[in-house]
């Protein structure tokens, strides 16, 4: 049997659409590379707002025919948004014949065999302990590799759905990381992401997360380690110094923000105070001048007033962010303020706030990215454009993703690129020399794996 995968949400989904592909292929089933060859789809799924869920749910509409030309083809909806509905995804769809939440992965396998006509399988229960050790991920071969060593969130972020969907936080034990870092550096990839919730939050032992970032940092043939997302509270100043000090951590931390006014942020449960916010960004820049801050901002949020959000905006213009997630506000049942509070903020204030934002924003990332013309920067590829394939597309040491005719650069290489112009979102650039030859994957580890992306929403 053949499965897709599409994949919404942020990089924590696009890892385990790996992992679910990992665990499907070890028992048997294969990749199908488009929807006509597919037995299975199987859509992996965000519900962090409104749109991400309605985007889903009219991806769902549109597989109906697929359905009617193909009997006994299978669609499943796995993943936050399946957490999330559940049951009632299926009373509404009864076309969906599978349902299963983040813990309930080893069990699809059998899911998709067993599965009888005419009845939906529902497995959205949490599994307090399942952080899938022994299953090996899927990955599409290349130079960058997610790797998540953290499942779940013990926040309790009064608009966030996430805790809800995804349960208590997990650590991966970091024995099995580093076992895995060191397995995906021999396979070629050079570019590692850590992933979690609270990122930093990690802890086994007396391994802390700086600790384990220096580790993974440390491993032979690992160029580069980036990781998201970090929470402001408990962003200590051993992390500061290994980010600051360990050449191959990316130079390069997303910190959300969320607002900028106290009462916001109280209403929201964040756990830290804006003064808080800023003395870490104070310090990193302090200890790492070269460092890029990116953010996450939410507007519109119960009871935001013109002055909270006033502070929001002076903010994003202060700090001068690389780029930032802006969101209007989006009410999720199940959290704390769906439950609690007034989604009080007028749909229209919420958006022309939003814009307003967002302006600003790529205003200030056009002016960082520009002011980069000219330079000589030191950038890893990490693949090919995928309009042109003769470009090589790469990122920088502070993760500005950079573009240029790649000669007789290779993914994998760390090479030098004479900037020669910019967007708000990239560099676009003259290939000077390569600097360092990496290990390219082969034509034939560059396999599609059957997972494909659907537009983003983290
Ligand atoms: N764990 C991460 C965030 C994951 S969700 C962290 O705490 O940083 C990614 C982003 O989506 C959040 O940072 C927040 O800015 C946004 N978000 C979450 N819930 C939202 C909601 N109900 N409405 C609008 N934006 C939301
Ligand atoms: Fe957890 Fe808060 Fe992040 Fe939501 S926004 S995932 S509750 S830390
Ligand atoms: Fe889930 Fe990530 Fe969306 S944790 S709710 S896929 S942002």
């Amino acid at each position: 049997m053949k499965v897709l995968i599409e994949t919404y949400g942020c990089q924590m989904n696009t890892a385990d659409s790996e992992l679910i592909m990992g665990i499907l292929q070890t028992s048997g089933f294969e990749a199908a590379h488009t929807l006509d060859e597919a037995d299975v789809i199987i859509l992996n799924t965000c519900a962090v707002r409104e749109k991400a869920e309605a985007r889903i749910l009219g991806r769902l509409t549109n597989l109906v025919p697929f359905k009617r030309l193909k009997p006994g083809l299978m669609i499943g909806v796995v993943g936050c948004m399946a957490k999330h509905l559940g049951e009632k995804l299926i009373e509404e769809r009864p076309y969906v014949d599978f349902v299963a939440g983040p813990d309930q992965y080893r069990h699809l396998p059998d899911v998709i065999r067993n599965k009888r006509r005419n009845k939906a399988e529902i497995l959205t229960q949490f599994d307090r302990s399942e952080v899938y050790s022994g299953c090996s991920s899927k990955r599409p071969h290349g130079v960058t590799a997610w790797v998540s060593i953290q499942r779940g969130c013990n926040y309790v972020c009064t608009y966030c759905i996430v805790p809800h969907v995804r349960g208590v936080e997990r650590n991966v034990p970091a024995d099995e990381i580093i076992a895995e870092v060191k397995k995906l550096a021999k396979e070629g990839f050079s570019v590692i992401t850590l992933l979690g919730q609270t990122v930093n939050s990690y802890v086994d032992g007396d391994i802390t997360f700086a600790k384990l970032l220096q580790m993974v940092a440390n491993i032979d043939g690992i160029e580069q380690v980036r990781f998201t997302s970090p929470h402001p509270l408990g962003f200590s100043d051993e992390l500061i110094d290994v980010i600051a000090s360990e050449p191959h951590v990316a130079k390069f931390v997303h910190l959300p923000l969320q607002s900028a006014s106290n009462s916001q942020l109280d209403l929201m449960r964040r756990r830290y105070t804006f003064e808080e916010y800023q003395e870490i960004v104070r310090k990193l820049r302090q200890k790492c001048p070269e460092i890029a801050i990116s953010t996450d901002i939410i507007v519109g949020f119960c009871g935001e007033t013109e002055e909270d959000y006033q502070k929001t905006k002076q903010a994003i213009i202060d700090n001068r962010y690389a780029f930032a997630f802006l969101f209007a506000y989006s009410e999720r049942s199940l959290s704390v303020a769906a439950r609690t509070m007034k989604d009080d903020v007028p749909a229209d204030v919420k958006q022309q706030r939003l814009a307003e934002v967002i302006d600003i924003q790529q205003k200030i990332s056009k002016q960082i990215y520009e002011s980069l013309i000219g330079q000589h920067l030191e950038v890893i590829v990490e693949g090919y454009s995928r309009r042109n394939p003769e470009q090589a597309v790469g990122n920088t040491r502070d993760f500005k993703t950079t573009i240029f005719e790649k000669g007789d650069s290779e993914p994998g290489d760390w090479v030098e690129v004479e900037i020669e112009s910019a967007t708000s979102q990239t560099l676009k650039g003259r290939l000077v020399r390569v600097l360092k030859k990496g290990r390219a994957p082969t034509v034939e580890e560059q396999i599609d794996v059957g997972i494909s992306l659907g537009p983003t929403e983290g």
